[in-house]
């Protein structure tokens, strides 16, 4: 893993969509992976700004989404799907149907979660993916126990999951207890993984990912088996670090080289 500690979150969504970006303008017809959340809103901003102000091109790329709430319909303002067009697809030149979130409403989820695997792999499989990280270091909806191995299935939440989500929601009883998540195993076949994390509550999280050992209690340290994950933190996130200096010692070597 490469772990950049920045000095805050502007620069955590600058240098994280510069390598969206930089995918994006390598290869026109990628295949990208984007997540919910607040973590990736600064990334979707900066892109939305180079397309905007400096073209860059979105009309050949397709996406894959991690996750949807169960239960929940696009059009739901709650939804995932409600939340991509929001943020980012509204803003940017992909037609929509190159836009995939999974359903949250298929009337045979089961049937719907292996279509959603088959149509990834027909795609060529996912080239950047982005990711953020729940305070119980869960990626996707990927919860402590999740099989490392897991495909895109049905997932009840944790109470801490609800209790984090609230926030979005008017009343707590109306956050949804169960989604349909791609699995780590489906994340970790991504050619490249793209993490995005700020804020001093996913310090713990965030460090027992990275420097913990590999464990479906953390579900994102499995993306210690990835071969290329970058991990952009700001320093409130980067705060439980024990190798931090040895990160930032590295980003020099790095800037020198280049
Ligand atoms: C949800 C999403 C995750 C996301 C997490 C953290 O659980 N399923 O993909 O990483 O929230 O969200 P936030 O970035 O708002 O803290």
């Amino acid at each position: 893993m490469e772990v950049t500690i920045c000095t805050d979150y502007a620069e955590v969504s600058r240098l994280a969509a510069g390598i969206v970006a930089d995918m994006v303008r390598a290869m026109p017809d990628a295949v990208l992976g984007f997540a919910t959340g607040s973590s990736p809103l600064g990334l979707y901003k900066e892109l939305i700004r180079l397309h905007k102000e400096e073209g860059l091109d979105f009309s050949g790329i397709t996406t894959f989404n991690l996750d949807e709430y169960y239960g929940l319909d696009g059009d739901h303002p709650q939804s995932y799907r409600s939340f991509m067009n929001e943020n980012l697809f509204n803003h940017i030149n992909v037609p929509m149907e190159q836009t995939h979130v999974p359903s949250g409403t298929a009337e045979d989820w089961l049937e719907a979660c292996e279509a959603y695997e088959d149509l990834i792999e027909d795609m060529g499989g996912i080239d950047v993916q982005v990711l953020g990280i729940g305070s119980d270091g869960h990626i996707a909806f990927n919860e402590p126990g999740s099989s490392l191995g897991s495909r895109t299935r049905r997932v009840y939440l944790t109470q801490q999951t609800i209790e984090d989500n609230a926030r979005f929601f008017e009343r707590r009883e109306d956050v949804p207890t169960s989604a349909i998540s791609m699995g780590v195993g489906t994340i970790l076949e991504a050619a490249t993984c793209v993490m995005v994390v700020s804020g001093a509550n996913k310090a713990p999280a965030l460090a027992a990912a990275i420097e913990g050992p590999v464990t479906a209690m953390n579900t994102a340290s499995a993306l210690q088996w990835h071969p290329d994950t970058w991990v952009f933190c700001d320093e409130a996130a980067a705060a439980d670090l024990e190798m931090r200096d040895y990160y930032n010692w590295i980003r020099k070597q790095r800037e020198a080289d280049s």
